[in-house]
């Protein structure tokens, strides 16, 4: 993984860019990175903002050998990595917001999209695009309460390639056992990593918004909150807001 980098100075989104090499046939851990987005994709139809050399906008191919419902995991096992490198390089308490969100000190510093292709039991790529905030100082005006970057949070001027590396020796490293065993041996850690425990949210989802309390996941990778009634909910997918 990571062994196989394409960088680009400006592409309109390393998602639409992997996927095309994909297609084509690129081996299994290629990397698309770029300086700068013009069209940065985030999860659910939303944009990313993606500002010249202000951060990590990163595409990877992965050519699993799992099953679908593992494939599902993958995000989540993806945030567990990604916040443990950077409390490892920039020993701060990074969060993760469910289901695949990288906080700091109540603001978004990373977000993760993943995307599959190939059927229902065969995958026959997938991929995964992380857009890390690293150097910016200024936010425009309607992401500034919500997002941070890591500079802004830690006064480190984070240094993008030994960010990179260290981000795919630990994805290696854990990948081979999240192959084997599936998200259960990470699930522990994500909890650790769990932002917003014991607080009351909205969670809306496409047809429904349900309310109630954060209080884990669980071993599949379902956030289990309770409503006002006591009951427990599991829910599978959706937006949290506070
Ligand atoms: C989200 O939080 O909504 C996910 C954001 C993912 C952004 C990254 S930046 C690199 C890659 N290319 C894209 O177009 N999007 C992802």
């Amino acid at each position: 993984l990571g062994k196989e980098i394409i960088y680009f100075s400006e592409v309109d989104s390393t998602q639409r860019v992997a996927h095309e090499l994909a297609k084509n046939g690129v081996p299994h851990g290629t990397v698309v990175i770029t300086d700068e987005q013009t069209e940065g994709k985030g999860r659910l139809g939303r944009t990313w903002f993606s500002e010249k050399g202000k951060g990590i906008w990163m595409s990877f191919i992965l050519r699993p050998s799992f099953a679908y419902h593992q494939a599902l995991q993958i995000t989540l096992f993806t945030s567990v990595v990604l916040a443990n490198t950077l409390k490892k390089l920039y020993q701060r308490n990074f969060l993760i917001k469910w289901p695949n969100d990288i906080y700091i000190n109540g603001k978004k510093v990373s977000g993760i999209l993943t995307e599959m292709h190939g059927e229902q039991d065969q995958i026959h790529y997938m991929i995964i695009g992380i857009g890390i905030n690293t150097h910016q100082i200024t936010f425009p005006e309607n992401l500034k309460e919500i997002a941070t970057s890591i500079q802004q949070e830690t006064g480190y001027i984070p240094k993008r390639i030994e960010l990179i590396q260290h981000f795919f020796t630990e994805f290696e490293q854990d990948y081979s056992r999240f192959e084997g065993e599936g998200f259960m041996p990470f699930y522990k850690q994500y909890n650790d990593a769990l932002y917003g425990k014991g607080r009351r949210i909205q969670l809306k989802q496409v047809n429904q918004q349900i309310e109630g309390t954060i209080m884990c996941i669980d071993s599949n990778g379902y956030l289990i909150l309770q409503e006002d009634d006591g009951k427990e909910a599991k829910v599978v997918s959706g937006d949290i807001f506070f």
